[in-house]
């Protein structure tokens, strides 16, 4: 069997089932580009330092270079033989360099080099993840600023509350997004710090720079201490804890779209593009894309959780069990943007909102009932008393099968004299919504400054 990088120490090879198992090259692999990169900053600093020559750092750099290109022409497949993709570029450096591909891992652990690679890796992530989040905030945008005057029931406890502007539901979820865009934006910061020259554990007995790799590597700062900046994954859990959110976000969208699609409800309906049908069920148009991002959200969650739990109870510094951070990453990675990328295309044209529909929706309930009250709260009457005034009205409205809407001027004032002709007006549901003008609230007046809003902080930011 093929020698592995360690194994003059070892007297006999490695079992192949445990080499399997200990390999991380399967998923690792997806790092190597962040790899090459780290290790051409380490090459040129080893020169700038005096520890190789200038010749010996331009060999190493150019033997990386090359095997960028071999890679991203689809001729660099590392086997399980290599272990991991350090191991597998070293090893290739070394085929194609000669000998001075043995001075690339002078005053360099793979320790410090895979903390320096993830966070790479997770920095260009997070801004691609950013860029997304932009994409499908500006689609929510453009759908809300087209419906400031389609009127939407709105719920508590899944029970009709009080009728809403649709673009004030949806500014609701540009706000979520809005915040996971800063959060993220926070937590790259705190990724963009450097482990490289921090070694095994406890530094180098070489004149290494670490602040010259981290400026060629556009890092922000380093770590301080040697032995946390090896072993801290909290910028991993932070980024899985954000993602986590992201999805939150996601799936109660998905959740209120799915309902929205079904015959009860039907305010909604899903393009072709965008839905799917049954294997029996001839008439069936089944809300797919937002029923798995609604599923995929578990996943998310599931890579926190084992994250939180494999960092807990680590001994200072390395542990093999960090190998572990790598496929949690790369999932959720994967996850939330195959997610954005679904929903955005879902919302942009998969999907289109039933006006006739939401604006009957909204004239069918009792969703004006507190304006029945404030109207006689207005007037000077205690609002607990009116409200249960209004308590009464509607319990015998149910039971004589009409809406407000349909009281006499003379059933109104035998209620409560205060009750005058425009009480009509006041429980008309545009109305209902154009009067909740206070700040933040749904009035179109308020949703118009909150749209410009959003658009400023879209352009902006
Ligand atoms: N494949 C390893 C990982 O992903 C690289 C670091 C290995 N370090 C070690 N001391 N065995 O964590």
């Amino acid at each position: 069997t093929e020698q592995t990088t360690w194994s003059q120490r070892f007297e006999s090879a490695l079992h192949p089932a445990i080499a399997c198992f200990n390999a991380s090259i399967g998923f690792d692999i997806e790092l190597i580009e962040y790899d090459l990169t780290g290790s051409v900053a380490h090459a040129k600093m080893l020169a700038h330092t005096g520890i190789i020559s200038p010749e010996e750092g331009e060999k190493l750099v150019a033997g990386l270079e090359q095997i960028r290109q071999e890679y991203r022409q689809g001729n660099f497949n590392p086997g399980i033989d290599a272990e991991d993709v350090h191991f597998a570029v070293e090893r290739r450096l070394t085929e194609i360099a000669g000998d001075v591909g043995k001075k690339l891992h002078t005053a360099r652990s793979r320790n410090d080099q895979v903390g320096t690679d993830t966070r790479l890796y997770l920095r260009a992530q997070i801004s691609q993840i950013r860029i997304q989040l932009r994409e499908f905030q500006s689609v929510l945008l453009n759908i809300a600023e087209a419906n400031v005057e389609t009127l939407i029931p709105g719920y508590t406890h899944l029970q009709r509350a009080q009728p809403l502007s649709l673009a004030h539901h949806l500014l609701a979820y540009f706000e979520m997004l809005q915040r996971d865009w800063e959060r993220l934006g926070e937590i790259a910061q705190r990724v963009n710090t450097s482990p490289l020259g921090c070694g095994a554990l406890a530094g180098t007995t070489f004149p290494i720079d670490r602040h010259y790799t981290a400026s060629l590597l556009e890092f922000a700062g380093v770590y301080r201490n040697s032995l946390d900046g090896v072993s801290d994954r909290d910028f991993a859990i932070e980024f899985l804890c954000a993602a986590s959110l992201i999805l939150v976000h996601l799936s109660r969208l998905s959740e209120e779209i799915i309902l929205w699609a079904s015959q009860e409800f039907g305010f909604v309906t899903l393009k072709d593009t965008c839905s799917t049908g049954s294997s029996i069920m001839p008439q069936k148009k089944n809300p797919d894309v937002p029923e798995l991002v609604r599923g995929k959200t578990g996943r998310v969650f599931g890579h926190l959780q084992a994250m939180l739990v494999l960092m807990k109870g680590l001994p200072l510094a390395y542990n093999k069990d960090l190998q572990e951070d790598k496929e949690a990453l790369f999932d959720t990675v994967k996850t939330v943007t195959g997610c954005l990328e679904a929903m955005t295309i879902l919302l942009r044209e998969g999907m289109e909102f039933k006006s006739e529909r939401l604006a009957e929706a909204v004239d069918e309930d009792f969703s004006n009932a507190t304006d029945v009250a404030d109207y006689l709260a207005s007037k000077g009457i205690p609002f607990r008393e009116a409200y249960n005034l209004v308590g009464k009205v509607v319990r015998t409205c149910l039971q004589s099968d009409k809406l407000l809407k349909d009281l006499s001027l003379e059933e109104w004032q035998a209620l409560h004299p205060a009750f005058e002709g425009d009480i009509y007006q006041a429980i008309a549901p545009t109305q209902v919504v154009a009067a909740r003008n206070s700040y933040g609230g749904t009035g179109f007046e308020q949703v118009r400054q909150a749209l410009q809003e959003a658009r400023d902080r879209l352009v902006s930011g």
